[in-house]
C-alpha cells in the first residue's frame, strides 16, 4: 500500500468523518476542503461554491481528491429552492474543481467521487440495477445524471476518475438507520407505505472501505455501485431493527398517502426504492465486512 496525500470535500459529513479517521490510521496525509474552518485531525482549506472561490493551497502536494460535498437530500423539504441547492452543490462544486484542476500546476492523479444509486431512479420493481443501466427519470435520478456528467469531464484532464454510486448508508450516527430506529425504540415503529420497497443498504465502514479501495486500486475507473450484496425491503429492515433492539412492532404500516401529505415529493425517498447489484465491486476484489443485515445491525445497534 502506498501512502498518499488526499484532499476530501464535504469531509465533515457522515462518510467523510469516518473516511478521514481510517485514512489517517493507515498513515495517509489527509486535508479537507470545506465551507468553514473546523478544528480536528485534518487541516481545512476553504471554498465557496456559490462565489466560485477556491483556496489553491488545497492542491499543494495533493495526489488524490475525494469529492463528497453536497447539500443533504433528506435534510429539508424539497421546495424549488432546496432542489436547486441539492443540484448545484453537486454540479457547480464539481465544475469548480474541474476549473481549478484544468489550470494545471498540481499532481492530482486520481479523483474519486460520491454518486448515488438514485441514478437508476426509484421505480419499485424487481429489476436488479447494474452499472450499465441507463439513468431513471425522477428528480434525484436527474440530479445524479447531471452530477456524474460533471464528474466524467475530469477524465479529460488525464485524471483517473471513479464514481461510487452509494446506496443507503447504515450508521448509528445519522441517516436512514438512525431515523428508523428512533420510533422503534419508543414502540412506535412500523413499515412505511406498502413496506415492499427495496432498500439497497451498505454499512458505513464498508462504503468507506470501497472509497479506500478506489483510491488505491489503479485498475478501477468509471462507475461502481456502493451497496451491499443483499438488498432488503422496508418491511424486512424495520423488522430486523426491532428484533435487534428487542422491541415489538405492533402498529400497522404508515399509509403512503399520509407520508405524501406530510413530505410531498420527498416521500419518494421512503416510499420507493431499487434493488442494486454489488457484483462489479466484488469482481474488482472487494470483500464486504458486513454482507448481511444481521451482521450490520448487530455491529451498529448493540455496540
Ligand atoms: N449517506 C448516504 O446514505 C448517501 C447515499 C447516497 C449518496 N450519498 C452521497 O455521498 C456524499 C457524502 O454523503 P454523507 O452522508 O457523508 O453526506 P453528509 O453527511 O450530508 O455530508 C455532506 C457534506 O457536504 C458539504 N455540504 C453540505 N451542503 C453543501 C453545499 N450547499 N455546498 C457545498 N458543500 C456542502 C458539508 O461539508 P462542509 O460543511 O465541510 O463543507 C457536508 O458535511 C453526499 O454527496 C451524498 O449525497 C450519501
Amino acid at each position: 500500500m502506498s501512502l498518499k496525500n488526499i484532499l476530501i470535500t464535504g469531509a465533515s459529513g457522515l462518510i467523510g468523518t469516518r473516511l478521514t479517521e481510517l485514512l489517517l490510521a493507515e498513515g495517509h496525509r489527509v486535508t479537507h476542503l470545506g465551507r468553514n474552518h473546523r478544528s480536528g485531525s485534518a487541516k481545512t482549506f476553504l471554498w465557496d461554491v456559490d462565489k466560485n472561490q477556491f483556496d489553491r493551497h488545497a492542491l499543494e502536494g495533493t495526489e488524490v481528491i475525494v469529492h463528497l460535498a453536497g447539500a443533504g437530500v433528506a435534510d429539508k423539504p424539497w421546495t424549488d429552492e432546496r432542489k436547486w441547492e441539492i443540484l448545484k452543490s453537486r454540479t457547480q462544486s464539481t465544475q469548480l474543481l474541474f476549473n481549478e484542476l484544468q489550470k494545471g500546476g498540481h499532481q492530482v492523479k486520481t479523483f474519486v467521487s460520491a454518486s448515488a444509486i438514485g441514478y437508476y431512479g426509484f421505480e419499485n420493481n424487481e429489476k436488479v440495477y447494474s452499472e450499465n443501466d441507463t439513468p431513471g427519470n425522477d428528480f434525484l435520478a436527474n440530479v445524479v445524471r447531471q452530477w456524474e456528467a460533471e464528474i466524467d469531464r475530469i477524465q479529460e484532464l488525464g485524471i483517473r476518475v471513479v464514481k461510487v454510486r452509494i446506496g443507503i448508508v447504515l450508521s448509528e450516527k445519522a441517516g436512514a438507520l438512525k431515523e428508523m430506529s428512533k420510533p422503534i425504540k419508543y414502540f412506535a415503529g412500523s413499515p412505511l407505505g406498502s413496506g415492499e420497497q427495496y432498500i439497497s443498504w451498505i454499512h458505513l465502514d464498508d462504503i468507506v472501505s470501497i472509497f479506500i479501495k478506489a483510491i488505491q486500486d489503479e485498475k478501477m475507473t468509471g462507475a461502481y455501485n456502493g451497496s451491499g450484496p443483499y438488498p432488503v425491503t422496508n418491511r424486512e429492515l424495520t423488522k430486523a431493527i426491532a428484533q435487534t433492539l428487542h422491541k415489538p412492532l405492533f402498529l400497522p404500516a404508515v399509509p403512503a398517502f399520509a407520508l405524501k401529505m406530510l413530505l410531498g415529493e420527498m416521500a419518494n425517498l421512503v416510499l420507493k426504492g431499487s434493488k442494486v447489484s454489488s457484483e462489479k465491486i466484488q469482481q474488482a476484489g472487494f470483500k464486504f465486512q458486513f454482507d448481511t443485515l444481521e451482521k450490520a445491525l448487530a455491529d451498529l445497534l448493540t455496540r
